[in-house]
């Protein structure tokens, strides 16, 4: 199959489950309104539903998540197909061969645990459904390297590399692209942008919610399994790559990989964990669970440009607000007055809950004081909803077989070599107050210059 040939239909395993109600029927009428999408949906589950409960429940879906668009939706009703059956049964897959008819290229996404990945794959095989098609499975890829590489194994059984899409939501977010563009396109930043000239470099994923019904999803990830070693390590790639030699899908992903490739395992004693209280009383979560719902690390990027400029990547649920950013330091520079140094400048990122690119600056103040007032130049918007959500971006790239906005396998493996001693080190959790920045442990691990705990106007 050439690799831009379009999916000429889409399969998704675990269709009546939580993923497919909150984000993948809202993106499928979403790319229905932008003309994105005219192809057969097929939902797999097993739930003894028949056509009618499966297209209900896909009203109420969109209808709970950004309201129902009449005419998108009946196209999409018009173009949803249901088979219900057990993954383990052949006859599902031969119910699902039918429902494909002519289709030579579908895309599966396996919307299902890990562990069902094998017999699924297995029996799409058997069924003649994986010649000529692609496979889209979520995050987190495994749960350390060695996991990881055995599900690899599985994928590689049925589908070359260049047709395996590994979700992760954050490449599909604008803001997150952006960042790169935004390095890449600007002439005054790359001579800044280098250990000369950065201090320290940190990303704060804050949410001031907990685990929201997942607590049994939750115990079997924790923090950084959930957004570190993913979401966050791309927003880490896409701060510290070098320029791509092409724009192309493999030239992108090849510098993402040297990056990692250039971090030091992440030492235990860098990783500071901690559990909002309350958590232990959540459904689904052990009382004595060890699980952090916080975690915050320090990494090292042994490369020619980052050598010595320590990252740090801090995340957790319960934190005082909802809010992804980056903010990047420089050194201070040399002082003209004796008595005090000028603050030093920095880059400002937001992702979320608005966009933002600040520049910190110094300026003199009005009291003309030598200590000067420090300025933000910023520019920032609030998304008005009507830009593509990062789910229907990375369900179209997928179909259209672009692979750039996909964790590679490379990628995945070299990002669990980095976490997988420290996690595997039973590094101690403590306790947090809901609302609170995490443990009071995390000072101990505080960039130059302190954490910068991102402030959210109402
Ligand atoms: C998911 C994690 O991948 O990303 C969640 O499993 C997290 O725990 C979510 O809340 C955050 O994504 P977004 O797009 O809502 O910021």
């Amino acid at each position: 199959m050439s690799d831009t040939v379009r999916s000429d239909a889409l399969v998704f395993f675990g269709a009546t489950g939580d993923l497919a109600y909150k984000k993948i029927f809202p993106s499928l009428q979403a790319m229905i309104r932008r003309g994105n999408l005219d192809v057969p949906v097929i939902g797999v589950a097993k739930a003894g539903w028949n056509l009618d409960q499966f297209r209900a429940r896909a009203r109420d879906s969109v209808d709970k998540h950004g309201g129902v668009d009449e005419a998108a939706f009946a196209k999409l009703v018009s173009l949803l197909r249901y088979v219900d059956g057990d993954y383990a049964d052949a006859a599902t897959f031969a119910a699902l061969r039918r429902e494909l008819g002519g289709s030579a290229h579908p895309a599966h996404y396996l919307a299902i645990p890990p562990s069902l990945f094998g017999p699924v794959v297995e029996q799409l095989q058997r069924a003649g459904c994986t010649a000529g098609a692609r496979v889209i499975v979520e995050k987190p890829f495994g749960r350390d390297l060695a996991s990881a590489r055995q599900l690899n194994a599985i994928l590689h059984s049925a589908f070359d590399e260049a047709h395996v899409f590994r979700i992760d939501h954050y490449l599909g977010k604008r803001p997150v692209h952006s960042m790169l563009f935004f390095r890449f396109a600007n002439e005054f930043l790359e001579p800044l942008w280098n250990r000369t000239h950065v201090e320290s470099v940190q990303i704060t994923m804050a949410e001031s919610f907990g685990v929201q019904g997942r607590g049994a999803f939750y115990e079997q990830v924790g923090t950084v399994r959930d957004v570190v070693q993913n979401h966050l390590f791309q927003v880490l790639c896409n701060l510290a790559m070098e320029p791509p030699v092409r724009a192309d899908s493999a030239s992108i992903r090849d510098e993402k990989v040297k990056v990692l490739r250039a971090v030091a395992t992440l030492d235990p004693a860098s990783l500071v964990r901690g559990q909002f209280r309350g958590y232990r009383n959540e459904p689904g979560v052990a009382a004595d669970s060890n699980v952090e719902t916080f975690a915050a690390v320090k990494l090292a990027i042994d490369s020619w440009r980052w050598q010595g400029v320590p990252f740090y990547i801090r995340a957790g649920k319960c934190l005082p607000v909802t809010c992804t950013e980056v903010l990047l330091r420089l050194k201070r520079p040399p002082t003209m007055y004796p008595t005090c140094a000028a603050p030093p400048n920095h880059f400002r990122f937001r992702v979320s809950p608005d966009v933002t690119i600040a520049l910190g600056t110094t300026v003199m103040d009005a009291a003309e004081r030598a200590i000067g007032a420090q300025v933000e130049l910023l520019a920032s918007h609030h998304p008005d909803g009507r830009e593509p959500d990062a789910y229907e971006r990375v369900l179209g790239d997928a179909m259209a077989g672009d692979t750039t906005l996909f964790a590679r396998e490379d990628y995945v493996e070299e990002a669990w070599r980095i976490v997988d001693p420290a996690l595997a080190a039973a590094v101690p959790v403590h306790p947090y107050e809901p609302g609170q920045w995490g443990p009071p442990e995390v000072l101990r691990l505080a960039p130059p210059g302190g954490w910068n705990d991102p402030v959210v106007k109402a």
